[in-house]
């Protein structure tokens, strides 16, 4: 195991009728502002259980936070903060509500000129504004994490940051409040928790037992409970389980002391950026490519994965890679989702165009161990193409 320190300093009010619980969590001085996102919120009422919460607080609201959330719609938001002096964020949506709200704490604190100098150029950050959410769409582990990813509508781009101001200061999981989601967004969810997973486990082996076992754990709970709470969305079993393990597969625990991949959110972050594909749905579309291209540095893993999670025999030890690669396609087919660029439609120069934006943004060489070039990149999107 390499070095490691790890600190997560989110709490979790986890179930049922747990939206209250921002009453005491949230100190009565500060002056809260709400963001929601298009208006779910509102249809299911969850929303009206946030105001009922923070009945005693001071607090305005914004909604209109779009799915990958914008720096424009954003600094909307920032001015907002800044001219009524609010001095805290609650965030009510999925993981681009809170995305947003991660940003927006930032950007308002921001003593730069232009606050997405914070996303493009890592410009530093020394104060946020605290920020709190209620989950709405379980996937991208956003709420008990410290990332963001935000795009620049005018620039085509999307791109990550991070900072520990950011870890939100709780986080309310009430299952119930998934009961209305699409089933394309729970598809989405579930598949991007899984990739989540396989971005810090599919490595090497031999580098930490618990981290790897933890790692089985949830991706075998994602492959059991994904179906299921997508036939029963009204099920808060599933939901519940499916809630939990979203969380977990990254609020960092998993990925201490191991090494990390993420060639895949990287390369799903521009496919995105390009062409407007969910993120769930961008990830399905590459994570098999990525091992299938990688398969010689992945194999020890690919073959522990093979072994443990599809409990395939390893007598011939390809043919297991191939059956679990496979079986990994059908579970993602399973959630509705498309598993390749050429059946979501692609315009075939997405094989020149991603790796011609990797040279320019300088990400060159990803991967847990650098190597993904711009060619092994072209090479993944070329076999994603191909079927
Ligand atoms: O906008 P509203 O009306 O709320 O509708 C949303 C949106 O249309 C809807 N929705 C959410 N909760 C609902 C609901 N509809 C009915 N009932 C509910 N309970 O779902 C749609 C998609 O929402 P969104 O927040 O965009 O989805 P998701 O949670 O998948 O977040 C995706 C964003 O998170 C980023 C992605 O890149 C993308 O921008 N990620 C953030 C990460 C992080 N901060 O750690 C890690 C991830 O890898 C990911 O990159
Ligand atoms: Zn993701």
């Amino acid at each position: 195991m390499h070095l490691f320190s790890y600190h997560n300093p989110t709490t979790i009010f986890f179930g049922k009728g747990q939206i209250i619980a921002a009453r005491r969590a949230i100190p009565e001085r500060h002056k809260i502002l709400v963001l929601y996102g298009g208006g779910s919120v509102k249809k299911n009422s969850v929303l009206d259980q946030v105001r009922a919460a923070l009945n005693k607080h001071t607090f305005l609201e914004f909604g209109g936070i779009e799915p990958n959330p914008t720096y424009e719609t954003l600094m909307s938001a920032v001015e907002l903060a800044r001219r009524e002096e609010l001095d805290y964020l609650f965030a009510v949506g999925g993981g681009s509500v809170i995305d947003g709200a991660k940003f927006v704490a930032a950007a308002a604190a921001f003593d730069g000129a232009d606050a997405w100098d914070i996303v493009e150029k890592h410009a530093p950050i020394t104060k946020a504004l605290p920020l709190a959410c209620v989950l709405t769409l379980p996937g991208t582990g956003t709420e008990s994490n410290s990332n963001a990813v935000i795009s620049h509508a005018a620039k085509g781009v999307k791109k990550a940051f991070a900072h520990p101001l950011l870890y939100p200061k709780f986080a309310v999981l009430d299952p119930t409040t998934t009961y209305t989601l699409p089933a394309r967004q729970i598809g989405n969810g579930v598949v991007d928790a899984f990739v989540h997973v396989a971005e810090q486990y599919m490595t090497a082996t031999e580098q930490a037992m618990v981290q790897d076992r933890y790692a089985e754990a949830l991706m075998n709970t994602l492959i059991e409970i994904g179906p299921q709470t997508l036939q029963h969305p009204l099920d808060y079993e599933s939901r519940a389980n499916f809630m939990w393990a979203a969380n977990q597969a990254l609020n960092g625990l998993i990925g201490v002391g191991v090494l990390q991949d993420w060639s895949t959110h990287a390369i799903g972050h521009e496919v995105t950026a390009l062409y407007g594909i969910d993120h769930g749905q961008s990830l399905a579309a590459v994570l098999t490519q990525n091992w299938r291209v990688r398969r010689k540095a992945k194999r020890a893993k690919l073959l522990q994965y093979a072994d443990r999670i599809w409990r395939l025999p390893l007598v011939d030890e390809e043919k297991a890679i191939d059956q679990a690669i496979e079986k990994t396609i059908t579970f993602f087919e399973k959630m509705g989702l498309k598993t390749s660029l050429a059946q979501l439609g692609v315009e075939a120069a997405v094989v020149e165009k991603i790796p011609q934006r990797f040279e320019v943004s300088g990400q060159t060489a990803l991967g847990e161990r650098d190597d993904v070039t711009p060619v092994v990149v072209k090479e993944i999107l070329a076999l994603s193409m191909a079927k």
